[in-house]
């Protein structure tokens, strides 16, 4: 069959193994990187990547053929934990974050994610577009081609709506493709104060038949954490979401730790987000339910915090992990995937192998797209990032600055020389 375009001469290809589950444990050191080799698309999807010169019989009169010399190709990466929707921005907060203020402390005194369901709520359709359209933008020229994001700037139906709607929008806009969440339990509105089960219940009652019957999200998720929601109310809105058909995440162990990742594995949700403060115990028991888990290292680094997610401990004892941005106005204000990655190098101390399997394989099975996306297998979308850089350990360790120079949607080029197509 005759290629449709040959992507020739890579010093390298990264390419990660499906193996028909997330890679666990030592399988996140495993993958096939191929030294000086070509990606054959055709149609769209990924048609045969390989070592050496194209076979002949690849190459058409209409075949187009590019020379990617000395770059590296890697599947596009994937962030698969965002709150892309918002209204504002919190550089106010900064200067308390400086002066030790805790994040949990900013909450209870009405600011935090409740300044931004504020600057959410006033903000109109075409305010939220805008603004969540430039950081896909962002997100792009970074190497990535699908995003996780999730509402909860909302906390009232009208703006829950507005936010799913602009993702809805914006997968059909966008040439990044999107995986929605409904995370209406982000925090307890002011209006609920200290009748946190009473907005549960409004939570399962009304707006998550509402987002269900109008199509709007695939995953439930929820912020399980002191002086948020807890356990119990975690169980109870999850456990009504998955009888409601969502697939399920929950933000867990990330400031204290509440039994969070307890109620992921009895529920068997699809991942389980932070995990910061993650005790021994619960780690087996997500590793035994098989249970993702989120890490999101560039919200420690932005809380200024010094406690990591103990990655390396995960997978020393069997889970497989990605590692994701979290972009968001207060925790974690980044478009930037490669420096979370970097991260994922200098603070986890993951190898660039395993970081790499982690936003893209792993990731993949996260938003559940792993048949589509996540690794170089025949039919496969052809979604690849192009580094400037010879192989995977170069854009690890030459940090904080944009190495992907191309990327390829679909197939089709929609970054070049880091820029926009
Ligand atoms: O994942 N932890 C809760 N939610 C976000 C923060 C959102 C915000 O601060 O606006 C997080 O860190
Ligand atoms: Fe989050």
């Amino acid at each position: 069959m005759k290629a449709d375009k040959l992507l020739i001469n890579f010093s390298q290809i990264f390419c990660p193994v499906d193996k028909g589950h997330p890679l666990r444990g030592e399988e996140m050191s495993e993958a096939t990187i191929i030294e000086d080799g070509y990606i054959a698309i055709k149609d769209g999807k990924i048609l045969e990547v390989n070592s050496g010169s194209p076979r002949e019989e690849l190459k058409g009169e209409e075949t187009e053929v590019i020379d990617y010399s000395g770059k590296l190709a890697t599947p596009g990466l994937i962030d698969c934990h965002t709150h892309l929707v918002y209204g504002g921005s919190r550089e106010n907060e900064f200067s308390k974050k400086l002066n030790g203020v805790p994040y949990l402390d900013i909450l209870a005194e009405g600011g935090g994610i409740l300044s931004t369901v504020n600057a959410t709520r006033e903000a109109s359709f075409d305010e939220l577009y805008q603004k969540s359209a430039h950081l896909l933008d962002e997100m792009i020229i970074h190497g990535v081609t699908t995003v996780e994001a999730k509402s909860g700037y909302g906390l009232d139906w009208e703006t829950e709506k507005r936010q799913l709607n602009v993702v809805k929008e914006l997968t059909k806009d966008h040439d990044i493709d999107l995986v929605s969440t409904f995370m209406g339990a982000h925090a307890i509105p002011t209006e609920f104060k200290g009748r946190a089960d009473e907005f549960i219940d409004l939570l399962i009652k009304e707006m998550l038949p509402k987002v269900k019957e109008e199509s709007l999200a695939e995953f439930c998720d929820i912020f399980c954490e002191k002086n948020v929601f807890t356990a119990e109310q975690s169980y109870r809105l999850l456990s009504a979401a998955k009888e409601m058909g969502f697939k399920l995440r929950i933000h867990a162990d990330e400031i204290a730790s509440i039994g969070g990742s307890k109620v992921a594995a009895d529920l068997h949700t699809v991942s389980a987000e932070h995990l910061m403060v993650i005790t021994d115990e619960d780690i087996d028991r997500l590793s035994e339910a098989k249970v993702i888990g989120n890490l999101l290292p560039g919200t420690t680094f932005s809380l200024m915090e010094d406690t990591y997610a103990p990655a390396k401990k995960m997978i020393e004892r069997g889970m497989a992990i990605t590692l994701t941005t979290d972009s968001n106005p207060g925790s974690c204000p980044t478009a930037n995937l490669q420096f979370i990655m970097q991260l994922g190098c200098f603070q986890l101390k993951l190898t660039p192998i395993q970081v790499f399997n982690a936003v893209t394989i792993n990731a993949a099975y996260s938003v559940c797209r792993n048949e589509k996306i996540g690794s170089f297998d025949t039919g496969k979308q052809a979604d690849i990032a192009v580094f400037d850089a010879p192989n995977i350990d170069f854009p690890m360790y030459f940090f904080a600055t944009n190495l992907v120079s191309q990327v390829y949607k679909n197939g089709e080029l929609v970054v070049n020389e880091r820029q926009r197509v």
